[in-house]
């Protein structure tokens, strides 16, 4: 299985450019679906998880096509199918994106239900619910979702809890239906707003992406456009802790920090030095790390997915840094991997306690998922010494060639296959 390897002890320097986001395309190529004629993406990050979104895509009988330079094309014209198999659905949460694009164009979908991953249960249920009180008829069967409807109506839909993935079915369901839906306490994500972006490019009426009430009046058709996708919070912000980690100064081009605003903060609190230029992010690490309690939320709030990137950062803090997760319950098995590197952490309940230390050793690790993934590069670029990293089929999800881009900012960093 290949492996990445660090050389600790290198700090990073240097500029890179943000790339486009995961958790914007996958929606956005779904939503593909919904339109008729050619849908062109561009800043589409060349990472496996897209590579499984075009899997189920073309299963379903989309054409998708890869132009190379981050550009892609779909096209929905002659879909086949409206059945998206385990086999596919298992490997990727997001793959359930399809189902409410599915159900809106098309009357129909069966889609499996995603089970869980090494965050925990991936519950479905107000994706559920919200095409329920879109009219379509929806029952569980054998792992599988199957809904029905002859023309989805549009309604008004409270989200009991905040959910990403919820509130980007409905809006892509509910911008075919008849009428108008209004999503309460919908999430305001910057991916959920580039979703609906593009859905806007491609003639849908979609107002209040970013706030908790979006409003969608329904039309007959979409027809496919082209669109550039926002860039990732999520990547920016794990090269800033890796920065912050390996001792070094790093400016990431091209990284709307108004994405970014709860990280930098916490940042800053840690005594690292952040400056914003336009687009521009800049983190210069600085000594000593200082301790914090933070606590992850839905946008506005700090990311899930930052969380351990920072616990990582906070390893060296200079006291007792405390992290409370409220949104995945699995979200800690990367904790365990940062101790065998010689961090001191516990985890009680959902909060992970840090004490800090002085120096971090490299030895063997692996990555349970993408960010636990991130969190271990970047403690290994503190370490003394060599760190191997297995579970690269995590990182590859989520971070494109993370390898060369690290090298090209100074990290010793390869990968063994
Ligand atoms: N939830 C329910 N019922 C539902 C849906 C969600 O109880 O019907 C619960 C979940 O179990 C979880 C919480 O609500 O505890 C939040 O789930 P949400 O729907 O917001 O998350 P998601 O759409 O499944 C997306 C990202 C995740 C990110 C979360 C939270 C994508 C493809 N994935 O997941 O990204 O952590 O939002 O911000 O957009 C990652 O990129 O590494 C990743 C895991």
């Amino acid at each position: 299985m290949p492996r990445l390897i660090i050389e600790g002890g290198h700090p990073l320097r240097g500029e890179t450019e943000a790339l486009g986001a995961k958790n914007a395309v996958l929606p956005i190529m779904a939503a593909a679906i919904l339109c008729s004629g050619d849908v062109l993406l561009e800043r589409v990050p060349d990472i496996s998880d897209v590579r499984v979104m075009a899997g189920i895509l073309t299963e379903l009988g989309v054409e998708v096509e890869f132009l190379g330079g981050g550009r892609l094309r779909l096209n929905a014209d002659r879909l086949a199918n409206t059945r998206a198999p385990y086999e596919l659905v298992r490997r990727m949460n997001a793959s359930f994106d399809v189902a409410g694009p599915l159900l809106a164009r098309f009357g129909e979908c069966e889609v499996a239900l995603p089970g869980g991953c090494n965050l925990g249960q991936r519950r479905v249920n107000l994706h559920l619910d919200a095409f329920r009180a879109l009219g379509a008829e929806v029952h569980r069967e054998h792992g599988m979702v199957k809904a029905q409807a002859t023309r989805l109506r549009g309604t008004s839909i409270y989200f009991p809890k905040v959910s990403v993935g919820a509130t980007k079915n409905a809006t892509m369901a509910a911008s075919l239906a008849e009428g108008e839906t209004v999503l309460e306490n919908a999430a305001c994500e910057p991916e959920i707003v580039d979703l609906a972006r593009f859905l806007q490019a491609c003639g849908a009426r979609v107002e209040g992406a970013g706030t908790p009430r979006i409003r969608v009046e329904g039309v007959r058709e979409l027809r496919g456009a082209s669109h550039a996708v926002t860039s990732d919070r999520i990547v920016t912000g794990t090269i800033l802790c890796m920065t912050a980690l390996s001792g070094g100064e790093v400016t990431v081009r091209n990284s709307p920090p108004e994405h970014l605003e709860a990280v930098l903060g916490e940042l800053r609190k840690a005594g690292q030095e952040v400056r914003v230029q336009g687009n521009d992010v800049t983190l210069s690490a600085r000594r000593p790390v200082r301790s914090l309690e933070v606590t992850t939320a839905p946008f506005p709030g700090f990311p899930t997915d930052l969380h351990p990137p920072l616990v990582a950062l906070l390893v060296l803090g200079d006291g007792v840094s405390m992290l409370h997760e409220t949104i995945f319950d699995g979200r800690f098995m990367y904790v365990g991997e940062l101790v065998r590197l010689g961090a001191n952490i516990r985890v009680s309940d959902h909060t992970a306690v840090i004490n800090g230390v002085r120096f971090l050793a490299g030895a063997p690790v692996e990555a349970s998922d993408i960010r636990a993934g991130g969190a271990l590069i970047a403690a290994a670029l503190a370490a003394e010494g060599e760190t191997s990293i297995g579970g690269l089929e995590f990182i590859d999800r989520g971070y494109e060639n993370v390898h060369t881009r690290l090298a090209s900012l100074g990290a010793r960093i390869r990968r063994v296959e």
